[in-house]
């Protein structure tokens, strides 16, 4: 297992390229199962959940090269579809086959889930949708088993909660059901956005896109022909490389970013005393003269990110003031206080509310990243610090960052990549 090693404090300056979404790249890749043709995938990142869907992939008879950040993926001689434990167990994401897979096969084996290190995180809505799909859905052995021997039925859903993956599972299934399916309360997340993009590419009629009312017309079983298309910039990545520059009261300029996608992000780095410019596909953060404390409360998009709060926590140890932080999507998602407290920070907890009390001087100390946004802001509060952060068990960072520690040392960050 490798750790980083990290000496603080440092000041972080340059240029740094963001990477593809992997959020929105493993529903797109997911919905290749649509097709039963070719498809070509630009700007996919090089993370290891990518890789873990590639290899369920493999197992359900998908062929495919992926190289540097192009993925040519065939999907015609599917031969098995069932998405097994191993595979699911390590990655959740893997539930976002089963809305593609039964749409077009009529039959899928998924296993559940199950709980992970940031909460429960059902799949009840997945589930509810796709039978009011006319889908059958048995729960046995661990496994969802879902038949629709028929083909799916378009509906009228709407979700009790905005769920993301929830949304994209129902969306790629109804974009192969007869008839037309009204979804309401459907998530508006720019990676759910692109789905419903190359859909649209690719003939599926869809009206309301990036609004919370969607009404797609499906194709009746007709596979999809998909165009060849690339994957919109990782706004979560370039957000937590924004809280690297503020933190370290650096500038940063990073390329390859849909600032817009960023409003939220933004918008509290400007309240800590930030300032952020935008030009085309590239923005740059210039320091704070001191930052100053915020409030956040997390939400679904444009609301501010669940996916940045831990960033943001580490961003408040060094702001002036009392800092409070809210997390409303997960039950759990505070994996990382107790980690930032061994560095020094001043974080009282109560529920789902987290106060904090800064500017603390950091002292470097052995910390363990238990998921991956809570490990960025173990690695962010590393840099803060000062002396050696060692952070442990990374390979969650491996899941979603691409080069992380490559791109911080190109960017000035005395770190090193380590062997236990
Ligand atoms: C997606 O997870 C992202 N994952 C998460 O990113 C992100 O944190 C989350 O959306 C919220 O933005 C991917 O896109 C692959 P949800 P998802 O369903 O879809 C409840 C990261 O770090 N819920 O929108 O699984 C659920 O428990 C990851 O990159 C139900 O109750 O999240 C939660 O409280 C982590 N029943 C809320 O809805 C359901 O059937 C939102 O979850 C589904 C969800």
């Amino acid at each position: 297992m490798d750790y980083l090693s990290i000496t603080g404090p440092s000041r972080l300056h340059g240029e740094v390229q963001i990477s593809g979404a992997k959020n929105a790249a493993l529903p797109l890749i997911a919905a290749t199962l649509l097709s039963d043709e070719p498809c070509t995938v630009e700007n996919v990142p090089q993370v290891a959940d990518i890789k873990t869907l590639l290899k369920l992939f493999s197992k359900l008879g998908s062929k495919y090269i992926f190289e540097e950040h192009t993925l040519t993926i065939d999907n015609e001689n599917i031969t098995n579809t069932v998405a097994t434990y191993d595979i699911v167990k390590t990655m959740r994401a893997s539930i976002l086959v089963l809305g593609p897979l039964l749409a077009r096969f009529g039959r899928c084996e998924v296993s559940l889930p199950g709980g992970c290190a940031i909460g429960q995180r059902p799949i009840d809505l997945h589930l509810k949708a796709l039978e009011l799909m006319g889908a059958n859905i048995d729960i046995k052995n661990g496994y969802v088993v879902a038949t629709a021997p028929e083909g799916l039925k378009g509906a009228r859903i709407i979700f009790d909660k905005i769920t993301v993956t929830g949304s994209e599972n129902i969306i790629m299934a109804a974009a192969l059901a007869k008839g037309r399916s009204e979804l309401i309360n459907v998530a508006k997340e720019p990676e759910v956005v692109q789905l419903c993009e190359v859909l649209q590419e690719a003939g599926v009629n869809i009206e309301g896109i990036g609004t919370d009312e969607l009404i797609i017309e499906g194709t009746e079983r007709e596979p999809l022909k998909l165009s060849p298309f690339s994957i919109i910039p990782d706004r979560i990545e370039a957000g937590t490389y924004l809280c690297a520059a503020a933190i370290t009261y650096g500038s940063v300029t990073l390329h390859n970013v849909r600032s817009d996608h960023l409003d939220a992000v933004t918008a509290k780095l400007h309240e800590a005393g930030c300032r952020i410019e935008s030009e085309g596909a590239s923005m740059t953060l210039y320091p704070a003269a001191r930052l100053k404390s915020f409030e956040i409360s997390t939400t679904e998009y444009p609301g501010f990110p669940t996916d940045m709060q831990a960033q943001f926590m580490a961003l408040a140890t060094q702001a002036e003031g009392v800092s409070i932080i809210e997390e409303r999507l997960f039950e759990n998602r505070f994996m990382h206080v107790s980690e930032l407290q061994r560095l020094g920070a001043s974080i009282h907890l109560k529920g789902h509310t987290a106060t904090l009390n800064g500017p603390i001087q950091l002292l470097g100390a052995d910390v363990m990243a238990t998921d991956l946004r809570a490990s960025s802001a173990l690695v962010l509060a590393g840099l803060a610090a000062s002396g050696t952060t060692n952070v442990h068990r990374i390979y969650h960072l491996d899941r979603g960052y691409e080069a992380l520690h490559e791109k911080l040392k190109m960017l000035g960050a005395k770190l090193e990549r380590l062997k236990e």
